[in-house]
């Protein structure tokens, strides 16, 4: 197959640039670079309006779980578009994704609220852990990302400048990132100090009401960066210590990302609240909060109208639920990408040796990160120009890839073709060999 971009992208930019006579500025950084401008999608194809045909492993960050344009997918949700009332309430497509639902979410996390975007879950999974413990304090970690309004920026931090003052009760500790752990510690010699400094700033920073942990299972714009096993039990009995909950972020990594339908599944652990969103819809803007019955009747959360949204659990969303979580189950994608996912990381890893520009290859299943260093020694990150120029060299190449910080993050759809993912990693090994500039 011929992949790549010409020349000749003479349409994509009259297209793009009549958009920008309306949409405003602050799109997302690889959308500006790349001006994609794409006019039919297929599995883990892109048709741009010049005709090139460009392999996909952005993915949207992780939203495209089962490929553009599933078969399955397009059926249900344009037969579900013919009759469908607006509004949020009990229907077929609603029973339909409640049963699809009962074959992914593990007792006693069985209870789901739902709303259509992730910060917006994230918000609710806030209001859930201080209606729970009634308490109003949160912990998160470096470089984690929650979301852009209120509590879920306070949650992220790193990312706030300018847009000041946070909420009060907000504190971060440092992450399990081992390739630049904080405190210059080596991983499992460590004995996971990360979780005592976690544990540490709680003493110093808390008033004694803390409502909850906020974790990332692997974080996502940070670049795909994985814990060490044991990380999230560990943090569970740091909130239990304070009376506190473990609230787990799984709006990029649930629904079969990292090889598991929740990424928590991977280590013997269960959370208080789970925030998912994502992969859930397969393309359709829908997010929730899950958590067990018992913390779900909490008020002020359980009382009607306190955790509803406008367009939470609208027919359309449910039947692109349903949907998804049936393509996954029936299609075994969890186990396709745990297995895939490990295979492209063995393909990926010698390129910390054999590429100038990489730091390190990491990930879980199919989200995988390919940090580039300026200097491997001293780790120093490459600037943003040089990340530009990298992701620019892979997109003339015909792959499309995410980025974070200074790495390239890779989201194929989970039902990727295996011998397109390793013709891909090939174009990217060779790319990136080559030193994209
Ligand atoms: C872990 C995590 N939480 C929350 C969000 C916020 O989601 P949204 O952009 O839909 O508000 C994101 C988005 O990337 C995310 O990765």
């Amino acid at each position: 197959m011929a992949i790549g971009l010409t020349a000749d992208r003479s349409r994509s930019d009259t297209h793009w640039a009549h958009e920008q006579e309306v949409i405003g500025p602050g799109l997302q950084a690889v959308m500006l670079w790349s001006k994609l401008c794409v006019e039919r999608a297929e599995g883990a194809m892109l048709t741009d309006v010049d005709r090139h045909d460009i392999v996909d492993f952005q993915g949207a960050g992780g939203v495209n779980s089962i490929g553009h344009a599933h078969p399955r997918y397009v059926a249900a949700l344009a037969a579900q578009l013919a009759t469908t009332p607006t509004g949020a309430f009990g229907s077929p497509a609603r029973l339909d994704m409640v049963n699809a639902l009962r074959r992914l979410l593990r007792a006693p996390l069985d209870r789901i609220q739902l709303y259509s975007g992730g910060t917006e879950a994230v918000e609710a999974g806030l209001r859930l852990a201080k209606s729970v413990t009634g308490k109003h304090e949160f912990l998160s970690f470096w470089g984690g990302f929650h979301g852009k309004t209120l509590g879920s920026l306070a949650l992220t931090s790193g990312a706030r400048k300018g847009l000041g003052p946070m909420p009060a009760g907000f504190f971060s500790a440092p992450y399990a990132n081992c390739y630049r752990c904080p405190l210059q510690l080596t991983s499992p010699s460590c004995g996971l100090a990360c979780v005592d400094a976690a544990r540490d700033v709680i003493k110093r920073e808390s008033t004694g009401a803390l409502a909850a942990i906020v974790v990332e299972p692997v974080q996502g714009r940070s670049g795909n960066v994985v814990p060490p096993d044991g990380y999230l039990a560990a943090l569970k009995e740091v909130a239990e210590e304070f009376d506190a909950l473990l609230v787990v972020d799984e709006m990029m990594t649930g629904f079969g990302r990292t090889g598991a339908a929740m990424a928590h599944h991977h280590e013997d652990v269960t959370p208080d609240i789970v925030t998912v969103g994502k992969g859930m819809g397969g393309g359709y803007p829908v997010t929730g909060v899950i958590s067990t019955a018992a913390h779900m009747a909490s008020a002020p959360f359980s009382e009607p109208s306190a955790s509803s949204s406008s367009f939470g659990a609208f027919p359309l969303a449910c039947r692109a639920v349903a949907t998804t979580a049936d393509v996954l189950v029936e299609e075994n994608l969890a186990e396709h990408a745990r297995k895939l996912g490990a295979e492209l990381l063995d393909l990926l890893r010698p390129l910390a040796d054999e590429a100038p520009l990489v730091g390190e290859v990491r990930g879980l299943g199919l989200a995988i990160g390919i940090e580039l260093v300026a200097d491997k020694a001293t780790k120093e990150p490459v600037s943003g120009e040089v990340l530009r120029e990298t992701f620019l060299a892979l997109l003339e190449a015909g792959v499309l890839v995410m980025t974070g910080g200074n790495t390239l993050r890779l989201y194929p759809p989970l039902n990727v073709d295996a011998d397109l993912a390793r013709e891909t990693v090939d174009v990217i090994g060779a790319t990136l060999t080559r030193g994209a500039r």
